[in-house]
């Protein structure tokens, strides 16, 4: 089936993702591209609506993107926002000026006139500005719509041209009805049917899957995070047994976690999930190797090595499964990301596997939609809401060398953090947790004899996306409990501290 399509244009602002995933909430299909995308590009695109983002730039600095007044005369429906609103502003004709201080915050948004974008928004609520620059002059045919007491225009537009322009934040939660101007501006203006749901593609996927699978033998590397597992289930869905699932446990995951994957999906779902139990050989590497970047090194290498001879047992296939999701492949796109530590992921396995072609079939996909689909699909929510866990495991939470001993105690201790997180109900708010064991050992006392023993680290983040995040604000009473609990419980630990540093300048992982 065909979507109604909408297209996000990228300048470069920081919510940008965030204004694609709100789209997608309100069931329209979007796609995020380069601002730089010609009329004519954008009309074989065939968008029902174009949404102009936000960006660090003015449109008065030398290098701002601009776009040509042709984008504006296609006859679809434009939404700007914030830098988005002024481009059309002043790319139409009207005037942007430079304000000698920013606006940043909750601001009283008061209607002005009525139009299809504001039907539902009561006359006076809530709007979250961040801006420099403001639009003082209309281009001709456009309509002051809403301000605030000190932005004149915080929303313009005309109704017939069906070019609207907010200056504040709709996408954040703090902009009360930003969520409606969205969804009236996609319903209202641009006609969206709402075609975009995730049983709906669960259902074509599968169709599209058998299709295009059929016959074929299929391989995928199960890594027991959200995005192999729903991957694996949609196409064992589409193709039953064909599918080959390997999971290479490295001996490095933490408590239970490998036993989890195979009672999940090979005992509960029945799939053909091979486990290659390389512990033993992870650890023989690891032997007397502290540094950071060579453990990574070694894991990624000995991984590929594994999963290599499971893949030679198994043949020539004719697809190979990725677990790629959206964000991926936007990244990518834009070519940016700078290498702060070499991620270990399945990148290097399409050299080691005989096969015809790639498949991605999450690949357009936000990570909140693929949890939806694993969902739709019946997977449990452990599974569904697990949290990001790194390729090298346990390795980068075990500062310096390796040992079966102190893999035993971070494996205990993040257990017990784990347990009491959950059961203090917060394993949904915290983007990451987990116990890490220091280089450090210090003097304990318990009961009459002196101890030496490893000091035990707590991290537990919030954050959107891991670019940064700031130290999770735990209740005293819990981070007491898992203290108690690991000192008492868990061999060779005898204190316990609360990592309280943001990223940056910390990193979330300790190594
Ligand atoms: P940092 O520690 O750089 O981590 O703030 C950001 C996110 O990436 C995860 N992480 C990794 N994931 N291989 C991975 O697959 C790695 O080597 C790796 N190092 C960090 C980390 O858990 C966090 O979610």
């Amino acid at each position: 089936m065909q979507h109604q399509k909408v297209l996000v244009l990228d300048f470069g602002g920081q919510y940008n993702q965030l204004i694609a995933r709100r789209v997608r909430d309100l069931k329209v299909y979007c796609d995020l591209k380069p601002c730089d995308m010609t009329a004519e590009e954008i009309r074989a695109y065939d968008p029902i609506g174009i949404i102009f983002t936000g960006g660090p730039n003015s449109v008065y600095d030398e290098n701002a993107p601009h776009i040509d007044k042709s984008v504006l005369a296609l006859g679809i429906p434009v939404l700007g926002i914030c830098y988005g609103a002024q481009l059309i502003a002043y790319t139409l004709g009207g005037k942007v000026e430079h304000a000698t201080a920013s606006e940043y915050g909750k601001r009283e948004l008061r209607i002005e006139k009525d139009t299809p974008m504001s039907e539902g928004v009561p006359s006076k609520s809530i709007c979250w500005m961040s801006h420099t620059d403001r639009i003082v002059d209309l281009p001709e045919g456009f309509d002051r719509l809403a301000s605030t007491a000190s932005c004149p225009v915080a929303l313009y537009g005309s109704e017939e041209k069906k070019i609207y322009g907010i200056q504040f934040h709709p996408e954040v939660v703090h902009s009360e009805y930003g969520n409606k101007l969205l969804e009236n501006f996609l319903y209202r203006v641009c006609g969206a049917r709402g075609d975009w749901t995730m049983s709906g593609f669960v259902s074509e996927q599968i169709a599209h899957l058998k299709k295009k699978l059929a016959g074929g033998k299929v391989l995928l590397a199960m890594s027991g995070g959200v995005d192999s597992a729903v991957a694996a289930v949609l196409v064992h869905r589409a193709v039953g047994r064909n599918l080959t699932c390997v999971f290479v446990d490295h001996g490095l995951l933490r408590k239970y976690e490998a036993e989890e994957v195979m009672r999940v999906f090979r005992g509960e779902l029945g799939m053909n999930l091979v486990k290659a139990d390389a512990g033993e050989r992870f650890l023989k590497k690891l032997e007397g190797v502290a540094d950071p970047e060579a453990k990574r090194k070694i894991i990624g290498a000995e991984f590929i090595k594994v999963f290599e001879e499971e893949a030679n047992k198994i043949g020539a296939v004719d697809f190979l499964v990725q677990g790629t999701i959206y964000p991926d492949v936007i990244e990518s796109g834009k070519g940016k990301s700078a290498v702060i530590k070499s991620h270990h992921n399945v990148g290097g396995l399409p050299d080691v596997v005989d096969f015809k072609e790639i498949v991605e079939p999450l690949r357009d996909l936000f990570k909140d939609e693929v949890r939806r689909v694993g969902l739709e699909l019946g997977l449990p929510e452990e599974v569904v809401w697990r949290q990001p866990f790194p390729g090298p495991g346990l390795a980068v939470r075990i500062m310096g060398e390796i040992t079966r001993e102190r893999l035993e105690t971070v494996r205990d201790a993040d257990y017990i953090f784990r347990e009491e997180i959950a059961k203090a109900g917060l394993s949904r708010k915290i983007w990451q947790y987990f116990a890490a064991v220091t280089s450090c050992k210090t003097v304990g006392v318990q009961g009459d004899f002196r101890t030496y023993e490893e000091v035990i680290a707590l991290r537990a983040v919030t954050s959107v996306d891991a670019m940064t995040a700031d130290w999770a604000r735990i209740p005293f009473e819990v981070l007491e409990r898992v203290s108690n609990r690991i000192t008492n419980e868990v061999k060779h630990a005898n204190r316990v501290v609360y990592d309280i540093t943001s990223k940056p300048p910390a990193t979330i992982e300790w190594e």
